[in-house]
């Protein structure tokens, strides 16, 4: 029986580390040829030697999503190399949590560039491919933080409100292109993450945090596998997980 990611063509931006990281592998071993976007080509290179070397189909692309262009290369570039894009994985973002009156205005700028722009930017990219398919699954990763604002978090968490806010948005327009829309909203998962935090005592408070709680990326992964896999006439729409010992 098909599990419905074999011969799916899927696009992972943040692709070279995490959860981004992590889904491309689980993808790939069920078949899906991945299309991977970061900024660190050395490691997506060695991420997509990896995955071929195991019989699998992948292609690396350096690309930095608060740049449109760069984000509409790498999608076209998963077009021409395979033909179509089933699934867009809009994965790529950073969390330099801090307190507002820091005034952390770089912060707030990339934040936003990253976690909303680059959506945006993955949205204009897939969409016309899938309009012209009348098929495609779009992914986009929010956050417990887009559920739920914290001291120190705002930024962060209007990013994720965003992202689940743009999210629906996309659902209720794109039913007539028979779209499939996914929010997927993680709690703490052991990743680069806490790397992004630039303000050293956030950055400990955060370690600390996601040593005792964080749970594997292949957690997300399976996610995302679960929400493609689904037959086409089923959408789901959100998910939300946590590690089962973390209470925020
Ligand atoms: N881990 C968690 O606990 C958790 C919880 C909720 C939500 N999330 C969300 O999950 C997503 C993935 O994060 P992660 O946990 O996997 O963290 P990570 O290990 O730090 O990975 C972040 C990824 O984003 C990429 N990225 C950052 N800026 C970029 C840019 N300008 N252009 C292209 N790629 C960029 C990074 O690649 P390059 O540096 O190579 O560009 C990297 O591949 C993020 O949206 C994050 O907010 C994570």
């Amino acid at each position: 029986m098909s599990n419905n990611i074999e011969g799916k063509v899927v696009v992972i931006t943040g692709a070279s580390s995490g959860l981004g990281e992590a889904t491309a592998r689980l993808l790939s071993e069920e078949g899906a040829s991945v299309v991977l976007g970061a900024r660190r080509i050395d490691r997506l290179k060695s991420l997509a030697d990896e995955l071929t070397a195991n019989g699998g189909k992948a292609l690396a692309v350096a690309t930095d999503v608060t740049h449109h262009d760069q984000v509409k290369k790498l999608v076209d570039a998963a077009v021409q190399k395979f033909g179509r894009i089933d699934v867009m994985i809009n994965n790529a973002g950073l969390m330099p949590h801090s307190p507002l009156e820091r005034l952390k205005i770089d912060d707030w700028d990339r934040m936003i560039d990253v976690n909303i722009k680059g959506v945006l930017y993955g949205i204009a990219a897939a969409l016309p491919y899938m309009k012209q398919q009348k098929a495609g699954h779009i992914i986009n990763v929010s956050s417990v933080a887009g559920h739920k604002v914290t001291p120190n978090g705002a930024v962060y968490c209007a990013t994720k409100h965003a992202v689940r806010a743009l999210s629906e948005g996309l659902r209720v327009e794109v039913k007539p292109y028979n779209i499939r829309t996914t929010i997927i909203s993680p709690g703490a998962v052991a990743t680069e993450l806490p790397d992004s935090v630039t303000e050293p005592d956030e950055a400990e408070r955060i370690r600390k945090f996601y040593k005792e709680v964080a749970i594997p990326a292949e957690s997300f992964a399976r996610a995302v596998a679960f929400a493609i896999s689904q037959p086409e006439d089923v959408d789901v729409n959100e998910i939300l997980f946590r590690p089962t010992r973390q209470e925020l």
